[in-house]
């Protein structure tokens, strides 16, 4: 079982942006703990960040074709608010989809509490910093055992 984890914008800025909000951890190694447990459940993982919409879009038009994986774990950043692009390329991949966000996005503006890619997705998970990402990888084996 393969999980692809993509990260959207800004967050190969983590470690060095907002560290009261996002913590001290890079991407990097945020990244090197969910392999590692990832690996200790039976998961493999393959990781891909962007700050570009359209590249965003074709990594989850890709999951399958170009990485191999059974599912997706997306943090897709500010798009997640309003990009009906990423949204659709969701729709366009059957695997299971988590959508997840480091920050408790529901504690924070307005505008945060909107997300365009929800409904194409089989949950969301926030708030957990890091442990998002792993609780996500959890889900997709869960729904994928099933
Ligand atoms: C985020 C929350 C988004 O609102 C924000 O734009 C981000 C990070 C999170 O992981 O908490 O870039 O997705």
């Amino acid at each position: 079982m393969k999980i692809l984890i993509i990260n959207g914008p800004n967050l190969n800025m983590l470690g060095a942006r907002e560290k009261e909000i996002y913590g001290e951890q890079t991407l990097e190694s945020i990244n090197t703990e969910i392999a590692t447990f990832a690996k200790a459940n039976g998961i493999e993982t393959v990781f891909y960040q962007s700050n570009i919409e359209g590249e965003i879009c074709g990594a989850v038009q890709g999951v399958k074709s170009v990485y191999g994986a059974d599912g997706i774990v997306l943090n897709a950043g500010a798009y997640t608010h309003y990009s009906h692009a990423i949204g659709d390329a969701l729709a366009c991949v059957k695997v299971p989809k988590v959508e997840v966000h480091i920050s408790n996005v529901h504690a924070r503006e307005e505008f945060r509490h909107l997300s365009v890619l929800a409904d194409n997705c089989n949950g969301v998970i926030c708030g957990f910093g890091a442990d998002s990402y792993k609780l996500a990888c959890l889900a997709i084996k869960s729904i994928l055992e099933k």
